[in-house]
């Protein structure tokens, strides 16, 4: 496990999560920060960069342009090390097993040698500092950079990643945590676990607007991102990515609800 300590860190800090290729997205994410008044230096992402979307090169280049903090998301892990699988750990034959073969396929022929190592040196875990707080970025879980943790998911697997974060890098009061792509806050003992998101893609709500979260005062903000969603949209049709990512991105509804617990799953009428 590779990990970065940034210090302390003065002024608000942008966490995005999720940009998975979306130009569109990362580009107003990162204009965000410029809005909002976050020093460069502040602006951290928890991972999967290349994902879904239509333009994976282009989007790895603008997040490393902006000067970016990003923690290394399971894609970046597979395609670093030349897999043939974004490294869910989908079923075999299950939805998302089969859309991920459509986007892995693009993102592979895409991402140059040099993307690769830039990738390859990512850390695991990012630290730092704001005020008293002591924080963590990671991506999807320490046990397992796939795992998905979600707002219900049992407290169990909270605790059972806290320790093992714990044990890496010491005490901590705020997780920032990503891959799973619902942005949420949730308080397991006396730490914050909040999850910033994906910009890249909405969540499963309906709505076309996606997530990140703005950190102050070791306090979080969960703050909705509008973008060009059509042209994201348009730009995934040219280059043949329509098993219905695309369409996601305008009617806020993921094409598979595989990875999602049974509590987050919409009744069918909602998906209309
Ligand atoms: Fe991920």
């Amino acid at each position: 496990m590779r990990h970065q300590d940034l210090g302390e860190l003065a002024g608000p800090v942008l966490l995005f999560g999720g940009p998975y290729s979306n130009l569109q997205a990362t580009e107003a994410v990162l204009a965000q920060a410029e809005v909002l008044g976050v020093p460069s230096g502040n602006v951290i992402c928890t991972g999967d960069v290349v994902a879904y979307c239509a333009q994976p090169a282009e989007t790895v280049a603008v997040v490393r342009a902006a000067q970016a903090v990003v923690v290394a998301g399971n894609c970046e892990k597979q395609l670093a090390a030349n897999a043939l699988d974004c490294g869910c750990g989908f079923e075999a034959g299950t939805t998302c097993d089969l859309l991920s073969a459509g986007w892995y396929a693009h993102a592979n022929a895409e991402i140059d040698a040099e993307a690769r190592r830039w990738m390859a040196g990512l850390p695991d875990v990012v630290r730092f500092q704001q005020g008293g707080a002591r924080v963590a970025v990671i991506h999807g879980g320490v046990t397992d950079v796939a795992r998905f943790v979600f707002a219900v998911s049992p407290e169990a697997v909270f605790v059972e990643e806290l320790a093992a974060l714990e044990a890496l890098v010491g005490p901590v009061d705020v997780v920032i945590a990503g891959h799973s792509g619902i942005a949420f806050q949730r308080q397991v003992g006396g730490v914050t676990w909040i999850n910033a998101g994906a910009v890249g893609m909405p969540e499963h709500d309906g709505r076309q607007e996606t997530r990140f979260v703005v950190l102050q005062g070791g306090a979080a903000e969960i703050r909705a991102l509008t973008y060009d969603a059509e042209a994201a949209q348009a730009a995934m049709q040219a280059v043949g990515l329509t098993q219905g990512y695309d369409r996601a991105l305008l009617s806020g509804y993921w094409p598979s609800e595989d990875v999602l617990p049974q509590a987050l799953r919409l009744p069918s009428l909602a998906k209309g």
